[in-house]
């Protein structure tokens, strides 16, 4: 298999950088920033020139959902518009685009776990542009999976694991919301999946492909009940408090539950998906080693 894969210096592409050394057989093209997914003639010269790509995974995003708030409109050039030069060098070349989006798509009120079949209703910035880029993908692209994943962490870039154990460590006490529910995914876990569907090569011999999967570690908690495992696994005295999330002054609104159903994916793959506990502590005991 050829890969093609953009945005590989965030968290989740460095983990696939990091699972691809498994596929021996199979050639991964990186770029981050170098290769702008929001140039159209770069994205078009760069596939007229390097043929036989048979997966362009888009790990490319905005993702400060803050910031984004204030920057609607590159936000929407990132998580949008960009998409329409990926599904354009990926129709003229007969590539399947791996895209991923979020849990940020719902507006929070169910109540009960989402899956695929449950019609998104962002409520801030990034969550639309995010569903305006799934909107665009499903509707023009030939051959397309889009894996919505939640509170994603790893061990590189910045995330929610690493902010607590940096908080934590420097205060004797935190506040951490408790009215807001999901479901935590380690990157190395998803970032194993991702490459261990496509190597199943299921879409080699169709025309078009059109699938929609939620994929998160199992097992639904606070931020608050996960900032307190976060604190205990990494061994830190420092006591979490519960707050709703109108102590903090965010500009962005978070849906209060946006738990995966991931029953859909873990089904078609006969995937084996670790337990959100089981997976922090792997992903804690690796940052102690980078420490060291
Ligand atoms: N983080 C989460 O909690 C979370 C939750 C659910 C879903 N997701 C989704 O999961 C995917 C991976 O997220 P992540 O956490 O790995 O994100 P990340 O760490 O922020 O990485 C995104 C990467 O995209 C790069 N990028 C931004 N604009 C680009 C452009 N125009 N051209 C090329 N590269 C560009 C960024 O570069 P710079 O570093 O230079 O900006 C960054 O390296 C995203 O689609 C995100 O929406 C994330």
């Amino acid at each position: 298999m050829k890969y093609f894969i953009s945005g590989a210096n965030g968290q989740l592409g460095k983990e696939i950088r990091d699972s691809a050394k498994e596929y021996k057989n199979s050639e991964f093209d990186f770029f981050g920033r170098e290769l702008d997914i929001c140039n159209k003639t770069e994205l078009d010269n760069y596939f007229l020139e390097n043929k036989n790509f048979d997966y362009f995974i888009n790990c490319a995003a905005y993702t400060d959902v803050e910031k984004a708030e204030q920057e609607p409109d590159t936000a929407l050039d990132v998580n949008y518009k960009s998409l329409k030069n990926i599904i354009k060098v990926c129709n003229d070349h007969d590539i399947t685009l791996i895209h991923i989006s979020t849990d940020f798509v719902f507006d929070g009120n169910k109540k009960s776990s989402y899956n695929e079949e449950d019609a998104p209703n962002p409520i801030s910035v990034y969550g639309d542009s995010k569903f305006k880029g799934e909107q665009l993908i499903s509707d023009n692209c030939m051959k397309y999976i889009i894996i919505r994943t939640s509170w994603l962490y790893s061990r590189y870039g910045n995330n929610f694991v690493k902010k607590i154990i940096d908080i934590s460590r420097k205060n004797d006490r935190i506040s951490v919301v408790s009215d807001e529910i999901g479901t935590p995914t380690n990157a190395a876990d998803l970032a194993k999946d991702i490459l261990f569907i496509a190597e199943q090569k299921l879409q080699k011999n169709s025309k078009t492909i059109s699938k929609l999967y939620h994929y998160s570690n199992v097992g639904s908690i606070s931020r608050y009940e996960f900032a307190r495992e976060i604190i205990k696994t990494a061994g830190i005295d420092c006591d979490v408090v519960a707050v709703n999330s109108d102590h903090f002054n965010f500009m962005a609104k978070r849906p209060k539950n946006s738990i995966l159903d991931q029953s859909k994916i873990i089904k078609e793959y006969a995937l084996h998906i670790r337990s959100w506990d089981d997976s922090l502590k792997e992903c804690i005991k690796n940052l102690a080693s980078d420490e060291k």
